[in-house]
């Protein structure tokens, strides 16, 4: 019996009163409106809204066909893409895998290796996961909307080129599948000019919101998860956060207060786990919520730390540093694993007292003692208190926080599907790298720098 996830604002007291939540209903409707009845702006990426209810079944099961394969006649795959096109997929295979899944022996590994390409550009990165993969049986997902992105578009030309000298032509195309636009894009041509095998991204959801779609399933599927569940989850939460009244829908809540919290002051946001296989879901998290609200010279600054690593070195400046700042812990109700600390009668060491304890109980003490001190050095807490981590969690909270990601955004007055302000690092690079029809931008910007 899954029982959902429970947000609790009582660490919030005294920076958020539940009158002042309650005073944001009438904007919280507008907001409302704007995402369930798609009028507000950026109304066509609303594709994600109703997915978990309405996805392509038929594209559904080709995934986990593929998937398949991918499973039986690969050691490793490489996951191609950048942003929205492979942080989700990350985030759920790092939050579900073992902890050590690629460095496993083949005989204990239950699930193939996979590695991610195509996220940056540095030649060292890209030399040393070639000689890491080189002699494993490999598969590709190359993943882009756009299908013109550099990073993946160089990590593409490598692995391609990989594949086909070591399978040859024919067997290299069994192995390479390609995430992207229906029609459009130079990845759709050369996939179809190919005969890859290819799913699409749908037009109505942009990169950060696409995890549910083929974009993020299939390399979760193929990593060993199960995406039935991940959408049985995310579906619950779709009808949970439908409601409109904001006294019944959590997710409504999370966004009035994170919104109360920025207007007087608090700019910065952390995004904190207890658990190291969150780490990819707070990267996935900052991206949704950078993307999503920092415009328009506004928004609140997501940052993300894992706990309880980063209490000894960010825990300083959260506790004592500049008071801009609160925190959104994510608590994980039950681990994975558990391990108990056994009596060593022979070395009395210091840490006598927690004989007998589980860690996870220690962890969760570190919690507390974390909230409460971060609390006290007046830094306001929200938490999310999360069951489990399994798919259907996972599908849960990327719900969660997509929603309240749209509505905050429409809550700021902004819009909170487009990602203008990243053309323009883009557009230098290009200029500077010579692209055709970037000459003159290329002088200008070289006059800037001399
Ligand atoms: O959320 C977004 O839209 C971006 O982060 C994109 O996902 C990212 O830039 C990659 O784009 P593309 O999928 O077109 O290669």
């Amino acid at each position: 019996m899954n029982r959902g996830i429970k947000l609790d604002l009582s660490k919030a007291v005294p920076y958020i009163q539940e009158k002042e939540i309650a005073d944001m209903q009438p904007d919280l409707s507008i907001a409302h409106d704007m995402i369930e009845n798609k009028n507000g702006s950026g109304n066509n990426l609303l594709g994600w809204v109703d997915l978990p209810k309405y996805y392509d079944r038929d594209e559904f099961n080709r995934i986990k066909a593929a998937a398949q394969k991918i499973k039986e006649n690969s050691d490793a795959l490489i996951v191609i893409g950048v942003g929205g096109s492979y942080l989700g997929a990350r985030a759920a295979i790092e939050m579900l895998s073992h902890s050590f899944n690629n460095v496993l022996s083949k005989d204990k590994r239950k699930n193939l290796a996979v590695f991610y390409a195509g996220n940056n550009m540095s030649s060292t990165y890209m030399y040393d996961l070639v000689h890491t993969v080189e002699e494993m049986d490999l598969s590709i997902n190359v993943i882009s909307k756009s299908g013109t992105t550099t990073e993946p578009a160089i990590a593409f030309k490598i692995f391609k080129k990989l594949l086909e000298e070591k399978y040859g032509k024919e067997e290299a195309r069994n192995r390479i599948y390609v995430t992207t636009d229906s029609k459009k894009g130079v990845l759709r041509k050369i996939a179809d000019r190919e005969e890859y095998e290819t799913f699409s991204i749908p037009d109505d959801v942009g990169g950060r919101y696409s995890v549910l779609t083929s974009v993020g399933l299939l390399p979760i599927s193929a990593a060993g998860i199960d995406i039935d569940e991940m959408m049985r989850g995310a579906e619950d939460a779709c009808l949970e956060y439908k409601v409109e009244d904001l006294q019944k829908n959590p997710a409504y809540q999370y966004a009035a207060a994170r919104n109360i919290l920025y207007r007087k002051g608090k700019v910065i946001e952390m995004i904190v786990n207890f658990e190291p296989c969150l780490h990819y879901f707070g990267e996935w998290w900052k991206q949704l919520f950078a993307e999503s609200q920092g415009k328009d010279n506004k928004g609140i600054f997501p940052a993300s730390v894992d706990f309880s690593t980063d209490l000894h070195s960010m825990g300083q400046y959260i506790q004592q540093g500049l008071r801009i700042m609160f925190e959104t812990f994510i608590n994980v109700e039950k681990p994975r694993r558990e391990i108990l600390i056994k009596k060593d009668i022979e070395d009395p060491d210091g840490i006598d007292f927690l004989d007998g304890k589980s860690m996870d109980f220690i962890n969760h003490q570190a919690f507390k003692g974390a909230v409460l001190a971060h609390n006290k050095g007046n830094v306001p807490v929200i938490i999310l208190n999360v069951p489990e981590l399994t798919a259907y969690y996972f599908g849960y909270m990327v719900y969660f926080f997509e929603k309240s990601c749209g509505i905050s955004g429409y809550l700021m007055g902004i819009n909170p599907f487009n990602q203008p302000g990243v053309e323009a690092y883009k557009k230098n690079m290009l200029a500077f790298l010579g692209k055709p029809g970037y000459e003159y931008k290329k002088k200008k910007l070289e006059e800037i720098l001399n």
